[in-house]
């Protein structure tokens, strides 16, 4: 069978690929301990499971009506974005997905045409480059540096924009880095933006797992014209602990707004009606659960940067957001006789039984992605394997 050109050159997803990879050992009965999970190890928060059964109960099982999304979801989404990004939309700005990377593979479908350039901050969402190729599109990455937390400077975006860029994708809090852009930050790149006609995809939807008391802001929030340029991304995914569910949104101009419901329209029909009546839940009512869990998240991270920095060789951004831990582990390789982050984290999985993700599949290579969405205990018997790999 002959496969699309398209298909046959789109790589497959490294994150879980290491994670298929530890499954396996694991069913060998290796005990390994995962630092590949891109999911909270924490469980739906009950009053929206609750949400969801009484859905189904009364019957919300049909299709979505609109497929864009049912009307009481979309005026979640508006009040969610009120309160706590600072935006104000309609119901017509917002679309509810089948998860927030169906909302991705919409936006880029809606807006990128064979050839047209898309900014990518590296390191980067491992999916971002492969749904702009899908698009015919061409991925444009700006390395970035851990010696300055991986932060995007105004003259780095003013310099990769050319008249065929279509859009610019900021992620923040980040995965994979942990990092998190500070208002003026995003202003300084807002201002960037707005001399050029592009759309900015932000993806926010590590939003509401931010560290220390610290505050940043929506993208489209830091002035007039950023609103006017920007889609704002989130799900239910990581900030609810409902990945399984597939629920995301994004909310922005109307015409792109209008376009990927057409898409999706002819796509998935939406996302499931009850998921919906759960996302209602999980937006507008008893948020507690969130703060359990930013709180514990935080409490992890502190112990995993901490000690990842006291191991030789090792170098990492701080934490500041999400949950991971993305450190510079190029000054073990010579030592470990490994020539990038594949082969250290291949060895790493075989001598050690400690699972982590390469950063060769964020565009980084010197680095690999640890996941704190485990145990504290899980999370420190990973960290004493790893200091004594290193010493071996
Ligand atoms: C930065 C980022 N964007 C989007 C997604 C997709 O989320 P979802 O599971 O809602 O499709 C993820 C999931 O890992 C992510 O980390």
């Amino acid at each position: 069978m002959e496969l699309s050109q398209r298909v046959t050159a789109l790589a497959e997803s490294a994150t879980l690929a290491v994670s298929a990879k530890a499954a396996r050992m694991k069913a060998e009965g290796i005990d390994v301990v995962g630092f590949g999970a891109g999911e909270p190890d924490f469980d739906t928060p009950e009053n929206v499971k609750q949400a969801a059964y009484r859905a189904i109960e009364a019957g919300h099982t049909g299709y979505s009506k609109p497929t864009s999304g049912i009307p009481a979801a979309k005026r979640a989404v508006c009040e969610k974005l009120s309160r706590e990004n600072d935006l104000e939309y309609a119901p017509e700005n917002v679309i509810i997905t089948a998860g927030g990377k169906m909302c991705l593979y919409l936006a880029i479908h809606a807006l990128v045409d064979p050839g047209d350039e898309v900014i990518i901050p590296a390191p980067y969402w491992v999916s971002y480059p492969e749904m702009v190729k899908l698009a015919g599109g061409k991925p444009v990455f700006i390395q970035g540096s851990d010696e300055n937390d991986f932060k995007l400077e105004p003259h780095h975006l003013r310099e990769a924009i050319t008249e065929r860029t279509k859009m610019f994708c900021i992620t923040s809090p980040s995965n994979p880095s942990g990092v998190t852009y500070w208002p003026d930050e995003l202003r300084a790149l807002a201002d960037v933006v707005k001399e050029n006609d592009l759309l900015v995809l932000s993806d926010e939807i590590y939003d509401r797992l931010v560290f220390n008391g610290q505050k940043s802001i929506s993208f489209a929030a830091t002035s007039e014209g950023a609103y006017k340029q920007t889609l704002t991304l989130n799900a239910a995914s990581k900030t609810y602990a409902m990945t399984g569910w597939r629920i995301g949104y994004a909310a922005g101009p109307v015409p792109l707004v209008k376009a990927m419901g057409k898409l999706q329209s002819q796509s998935t029909s939406g996302a499931a009606t009850f998921t919906q009546h759960a996302l209602v839940e999980a937006l507008t009512g008893d948020q507690s659960a969130v703060e359990t869990m930013r709180v514990e998240f935080q409490r992890r991270a502190v112990l995993m940067y901490d000690r990842l920095t006291a191991m030789p060789g090792v170098r990492c951004p701080k934490p500041t957001g999400a949950f991971y831990c993305f450190p510079n582990v190029s000054g073990t390789f010579d030592r470990l006789g490994v020539t990038g982050s594949g082969s250290f984290a291949d060895k790493l999985l075989e001598d050690a039984n400690v699972a982590v993700v390469p950063g060769v599949a964020f565009g980084c290579d010197a680095h690999v992605r640890l996941s704190y969405a485990a145990s504290m205990e899980q999370i420190e018997k990973g960290l004493d394997r790893i200091e004594g790999f290193l010493k071996s």
